[in-house]
């Protein structure tokens, strides 16, 4: 898809040549900055009761008097904020999909701003993916190919720049969305490692990825404990953008790769486990953040580490009580084998430590708790460094992904104890969220760290069932905001 902004001024607005207009409607529509063909159509609409103003309402017109265009759709914001603007866009768009418009041009009746128009792409992004890869009898992608923005003068480059920030966004979207959805016998951690090594061959990225052996001489023992079930051979990717100075200090990004978690030993029960092949879903954010720094080029150095592999029980997987030692030299005593993807981000967060990082942000669809704490709409957020995590918060926020901050009191770490060995992997079900982030702070002594629990919002269940590509958006807007 095309997107493109055009400066334009009200006077103009009936009179913009595409096959549709999208108009959102936001506060006072007496107020609407519109020419007087558009204007009458919108308060004719409202008057006979055609349109009421509720957020998600559309109302679609077919040759209204005066306009160029064929086909104009209304649609209603809570207000003017970018995040209003985003869902409306997604209405107006919905209304038009079945209609095989080629060319919209969306018109934001108040001020364009970048955020707008950023939220502009993820929405037209959103309303045309559909996923094929294993389904060919899928319906073919909308025909929408263009989407113009109508802009005043005043807006003109910061809408741009919104534009092409929402562009490399939605493609680490997309490709993250494309590897979570497929299933796990697709999906295995050499088909992560061969998605790396694409990402590779884009400017500024390098990969190598670690095999068992690798893993093994490295001393990653937790890890290859939940390895160990499988045959599928897991594989520790590192990636690398060297955008700036080899001094400077990178980011590393750190997602939990199961790309299927039965549970192991302490199996799941049956219901839904199938959603547990986006269980890579940590992973498929760190992919798609690499896809978005490869067209944003920003002036940084940045680390993606991903540790894969599948939890599955066999004769040779981990068993309950077995106690694994994890890079750091700290023993873990493995009370259940379903919490696997805490026992595979210890090692690499010890690895993360060679890189001597300026932050450490690890992504992982980590506990089913923090589903019960936040549900699906706000990603959990773990840190003990404040300005971290106000600027994750910050970041999530801006990229309409947002996050909410979770505790981490010393406290909570006495439910990790174990007699057997330097910490338990579990403690018990109060605060599991919090007892799972407080097992990673043990691993991440040497530097500043955060944990984002995705496990609600990574995917969705039901009749939508499907990636998210979640947290994308919050880790790009993250990694800009650490440009010096
Ligand atoms: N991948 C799951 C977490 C998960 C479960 C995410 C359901 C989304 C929905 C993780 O590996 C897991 O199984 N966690 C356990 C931890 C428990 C054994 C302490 C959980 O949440 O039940
Ligand atoms: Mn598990
Ligand atoms: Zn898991």
């Amino acid at each position: 898809m095309d997107f493109r902004s055009l400066i334009t001024t009200t006077d103009k607005l009936s009179k913009t040549a595409a096959d549709a207009l999208l108009v959102v409607v936001a506060g006072d529509p007496k107020k609407q900055v519109l020419d007087a063909p558009l204007k009458t159509a919108l308060l004719d609409a409202i008057a006979a009761g055609d349109l009421t103003l509720k957020p998600g309402r559309t109302l679609y017109l077919h040759r209204p008097a005066g306009i160029k265009s064929a086909r104009v759709v209304f649609a209603a914001a809570a207000d003017e904020s970018a995040k209003a603007f985003r869902s409306a866009v997604g209405a107006g768009l919905g209304e038009l999909k079945p209609k095989g418009v080629k060319h919209v041009a969306v018109i934001a009746a108040g001020t364009a701003e970048a955020a707008h128009a950023e939220a502009l792409v993820a929405a037209a992004t959103d309303a045309t993916y559909v996923y094929r890869h294993t389904k060919p009898s899928a319906p073919t992608a909308p025909a929408l190919q263009t989407v113009t923005l109508l802009a005043g003068k005043a807006a003109g480059k910061s809408v741009q720049a919104g534009l092409a920030r929402g562009e490399a966004i939605a493609a680490g979207v997309t490709l993250a969305r494309e590897c979570a959805n497929r299933p796990g016998n697709h999906c295995t951690p050499s088909f992560l490692a061969a998605e790396a090594k694409k990402l590779a061959r884009l400017p500024r990225i390098k990969v190598e990825v670690l095999e068992r052996k690798d893993c093994d001489k490295l001393g990653m023992g937790s890890f290859l404990a939940v390895a160990q079930g499988s045959d599928e051979p897991p594989k520790f990717i590192v990636l690398r953008y060297d955008g700036d100075a080899k001094a400077s200090a990178p980011v590393v990004l750190v997602g939990k790769g199961i790309t299927f978690d039965t549970g192991g030993i302490s199996i799941k029960p049956a219901g839904e486990m199938d959603e547990m092949k986006f269980d890579m879903g940590g992973a498929a954010s760190v992919l798609g953040s690499f896809q978005a720094l490869a067209r944003l080029q920003p002036r940084l150095n940045v680390v993606g580490l991903i540790p894969t592999c599948e939890n599955m029980p066999s004769g040779r997987a981990v068993k309950p009580g077995d106690v694994v030692t994890s890079m750091s030299g700290q023993t873990i005593e493995v009370l259940n084998t379903d919490a696997e993807g805490r026992l595979i981000l210890c090692d690499a967060l010890t690895y993360a430590e060679r890189f001597k990082p300026s932050a450490v942000v690890d992504i992982a669809t980590l506990t089913g708790a923090c589903v019960i704490a936040l549900g699906h709409h706000r990603t959990g957020l773990f840190s003990a460094d404040d300005s971290l995590a106000q600027g994750l918060l910050a970041a999530g926020d801006a990229g309409l992904d947002p996050a909410w901050r979770m505790p981490l009191d010393d406290e909570y770490e006495e439910a990790l104890k174990s007699n057997f060995a330097d910490m338990g992997n579990v403690g018990g079900r109060a605060g599991g969220a919090i007892t799972a982030a407080m097992f990673l702070k043990k691993f991440t002594a040497k530097y500043r760290w955060a944990h984002l629990d995705i496990a609600g919002t990574a995917w969705k269940s039901g009749a939508a069932k499907g990636s998210t590509g979640r947290p994308v958006p919050l880790l790009t807007h993250f990694l800009l905001s650490q440009v010096r």
